[in-house]
């Protein structure tokens, strides 16, 4: 227990659990020390924004010094005499000068006009505010010289390219990403086939993925149909497992092969039938060759290559019976109005970059 009677040991006669209280002075670098944090503060507090004030008293100082010492209820600190931050001066905005902001691509203004401008003091929101405003100025050069390039000279110009994409994640993961899915895979529904979405990453395409042909795709959007029965109403069931078996067996494992005149060069003896029906009904849209509209020209129909092995809807056979029966209309919808010119380059950059972008239309 303690012992209020310092004796004369060097200790201050506390004592407690046999630990004695001493009374040696504090090493001078500790004392040093305490008196340099002592400064610090002392000179911080006088420097940056900081003592708190009720507003009243804050008024009442304020009318006795005839100053601005004290803003929102705190000091306002001496950094803001030598930092005039001429954004953050203490009068009023106008119009004009929120416009002149704006223009500069600051868009998460929510000032108005008349507004008391922002501390006319440092803190460490306005130098953030500094830091933005100067991104943003960049962000807005790039932006205005974006929308006088075309798609083509994007790609060309490294840093521009760059930026492009950077500034597509967040419009790709907007408008796009629910069908393609985020990195834009695409997306094949095993028990909804008929809501499954093509892949951008790899480079089949169903109507082409040279820069403009992509723009074209994005701001028109498109709607390939494949028709039931291909359109024949005379195909029956029998017809249809055999086209589904041709296609699913042999065009897309390479067991069957079509030369351009639909001339069958390989698996004759299995899918001559198959291919008799195919060739009457299906060639039209998806070519003698069964390579799809895309390579032999037509850049529109959006008819599937069947010897890619790569599916549109789903390649195991009980779909593409489905398929054939029924028909599918899958619909990419319409851009143009809805996103700006310069949104849809930006995201045509991003899809052309994605993996299988073509420098130009195929000869
Ligand atoms: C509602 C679903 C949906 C959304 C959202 C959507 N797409 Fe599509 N997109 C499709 C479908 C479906 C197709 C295939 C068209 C068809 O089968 O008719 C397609 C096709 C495409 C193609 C053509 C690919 C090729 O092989 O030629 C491109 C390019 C494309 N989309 C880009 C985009 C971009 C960029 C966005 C965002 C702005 C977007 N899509 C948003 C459903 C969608
Ligand atoms: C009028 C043109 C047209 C005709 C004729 C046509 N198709 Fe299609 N077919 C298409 C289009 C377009 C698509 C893609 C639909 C989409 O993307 O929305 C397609 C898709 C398909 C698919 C889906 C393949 C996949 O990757 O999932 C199969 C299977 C198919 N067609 C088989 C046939 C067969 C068999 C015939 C003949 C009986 C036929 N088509 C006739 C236009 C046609």
């Amino acid at each position: 227990m303690s012992d209020h009677n310092a004796p004369n040991d060097g200790s201050t006669g506390h004592e407690w659990d046999g630990i004695r209280e001493l009374t040696n002075k504090p090493p001078t670098w500790w004392a040093w020390g305490f008196y340099a944090g002592l400064t610090f503060v002392t000179a911080y507090y006088i420097i940056y924004p900081s003592t708190p004030l009720n507003l009243k008293m804050q008024g009442a100082i304020n009318s006795i010094t005839g100053t601005e010492m004290f803003v929102h209820g705190h000091s306002k600190g001496i950094m803001s005499l030598v930092n005039g931050n001429p954004f953050y001066q203490g009068e009023n905005w106008t119009q004009s000068e929120i416009d002149a902001l704006e223009a500069k691509g600051f868009n998460e203004l929510t000032i108005k006009a008349g507004d008391r401008k922002f501390l006319d003091a440092w803190t460490a929101i306005n130098e953030m505010r500094d830091d933005v405003a100067e991104i943003e100025g960049v962000r807005a050069d790039n932006m205005a010289k974006l929308a006088s390039m075309s798609v083509e000279d994007i790609l060309a110009d490294d840093n521009m390219r760059q930026f492009a994409l950077g500034r597509s994640v967040v419009l790709f993961g907007d408008n796009c990403a629910a069908c393609h899915g985020s990195g834009g895979q695409g997306n094949l529904n095993k028990s909804h086939p008929g809501e499954s979405f093509p892949n951008l990453t790899d480079d089949d395409w169903l109507f082409g993925g040279w820069p403009a042909k992509i723009v074209e795709t994005i701001t028109d959007g498109r709607q390939a149909e494949m028709p039931p029965k291909g359109g024949n109403d005379e195909l029956t069931s029998s017809d249809i497992d055999k086209l589904a078996d041709f296609i699913k067996n042999g065009l897309s494992t390479g067991d069957a092969e079509l030369d351009e005149d639909g001339v069958l060069t390989k698996g004759a003896d299995r899918f001559a039938a198959a291919n008799d029906l195919f060739q009457e009904t299906c060639a039209g849209c998806h070519q003698a060759n069964g390579q799809g509209s895309m390579k032999n020209g037509d850049f529109d129909t959006g008819a599937v290559n069947f010897t890619d092995g790569i599916w549109r809807f789903g390649g195991d056979l009980a779909t593409i019976k489905e398929t054939i029966t029924n028909g599918r209309k899958g619909t990419m919808p319409t851009w143009g109005g809805r996103l700006d010119e310069t949104t849809i380059k930006i995201l045509a950059v991003r899809v052309h970059q994605m993996g299988g972008g073509m420098d130009a239309e195929p000869e």
